[in-house]
This record gives C-alpha cells, sequence and structure tokens, in this order.
C-alpha cells in the first residue's frame, strides 16, 4: 500500500470516527437541555388551577388550599362582617384597592370579591412574606377594643380587615393579593383562573 493510501484511509477513518462521536456528543449534550427547558409534571401541577368544594364552609370559617406553592384563604363572611367592613375606610391604606396588581378586575369592589360573602385571598403577608393569622373575633385584647375580624401578621404587627385590605401605621405596603378564580357551581371555585365571566 502507498503512503497516499493509507493517508486517504487513515483520513476517511478520523472523519468517520469524529462523525459518531460528535453525534453520540450531541446526543448527550441534548438530553440534559431538554431535561431541563421541558416543566416536570410537579413543576406543571404547582402552578395548575386548583379546585376548592366550598359546600361544607360554614359563615365565619376559613379553609386553607395550596395554589402555585401558596395558601390560599377562602372564607365565608356574614352579613354583619360585610356591613362592618364599610365602616372601616378611614382606618385603611387602600379602601378601595386602587393597586391594581392586588386583585383581579372583577374583585376590584367594596368586598373585594366575585361573590360578596365568599373571600378568596393569597395568605401570603405583603410586607416581608410572612403567613398571618386569621382572627376573626371581635375586639381581642391583644388587638384592641376597635378590632372587628381580620388578618394579623405575628412578624411585624401588620393588620388587614375581612376583605384583605391593609390597615394603615402598619409595614406591610399594600392590601393581600386575591388570586384570580372563579366559580365553576355554586359550590365549587377553580382558583388559578379567571374563568370566561372574567
Ligand atoms: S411580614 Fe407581615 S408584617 Fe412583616
Amino acid at each position: 500500500m502507498s503512503t497516499d493510501t493509507v493517508d486517504v484511509a487513515r483520513r476517511r477513518f478520523l472523519v468517520n470516527s469524529t462523525t459518531v462521536v460528535g453525534a453520540v456528543g450531541v446526543g448527550f449534550v441534548c438530553v440534559p437541555f431538554l431535561a431541563s427547558w421541558m416543566p416536570s409534571e410537579r413543576a406543571k401541577n404547582a402552578g395548575a388551577p386548583i379546585e376548592a368544594d366550598i359546600s361544607k364552609l360554614e359563615e365565619g370559617r376559613m379553609m386553607t388550599v395550596e395554589w402555585q406553592s401558596k395558601p390560599v384563604w377562602i372564607v365565608r363572611r356574614s352579613e354583619k362582617t360585610l356591613a362592618d367592613l364599610e365602616t372601616l375606610t378611614e382606618s385603611l391604606r387602600d379602601p378601595n384597592s386602587e393597586v391594581v396588581d392586588q386583585q383581579p378586575e372583577y374583585a376590584q369592589n367594596a368586598a373585594r370579591s366575585r361573590k360578596a360573602e365568599i373571600l378568596v385571598l393569597v395568605g401570603i403577608c405583603t410586607h416581608l412574606g410572612c403567613s398571618p393569622t386569621y382572627r376573626p373575633e371581635l375586639a381581642p385584647v391583644d388587638l384592641g377594643s376597635d378590632w372587628l375580624g381580620g388578618f394579623f401578621c405575628p412578624c411585624h404587627s401588620s393588620k388587614f380587615d375581612m376583605a384583605g385590605r391593609v390597615y394603615q401605621n402598619v409595614p406591610a405596603p399594600t392590601n393581600l393579593v386575591v388570586p384570580p378564580h372563579y366559580y365553576v357551581t355554586d359550590t365549587t371555585i377553580l382558583v388559578g383562573q379567571d374563568g370566561e365571566a372574567a
């Protein structure tokens, strides 16, 4: 075999080897890339809307569901609670829900809700993200004689009323967030979607 023939054969071998290694290399590179690019089932589920059955939710009581890894509170308010909301305007920072990011348009009303008696809120304080506690009782010793029920954040003492509206002179800057939601039936809420009627 001449030197030229050997060189040509060797070059072909090297080219073929490189092509194979290249293809394998692309395969190895692609798998982790695709795996990291495609959302996992768990991640997809974490962001998915969540259904809440409120048929057993009694007046004055609160239930919690998890949506996007956040607690979402659902409270059934009484007629008295709704009437009390109207008396608080002077004590609140944003009584008319004018900070638009804090609720969908359909909850920019006196009760901050789609149905007056049902309140739906993300249970995370708008100051530094603690989870406030539900304090529906009237005039408890620690919250004062003018307390008409609401939510109290134990981290830095922010207070919110029974519509999630923030009081003045507390660290939390804005009202609690009303998440997107709608009624699939009279007793079922889908949290995480606005629905067609929005
Ligand atoms: S985190 Fe709620 S008051 Fe600071």
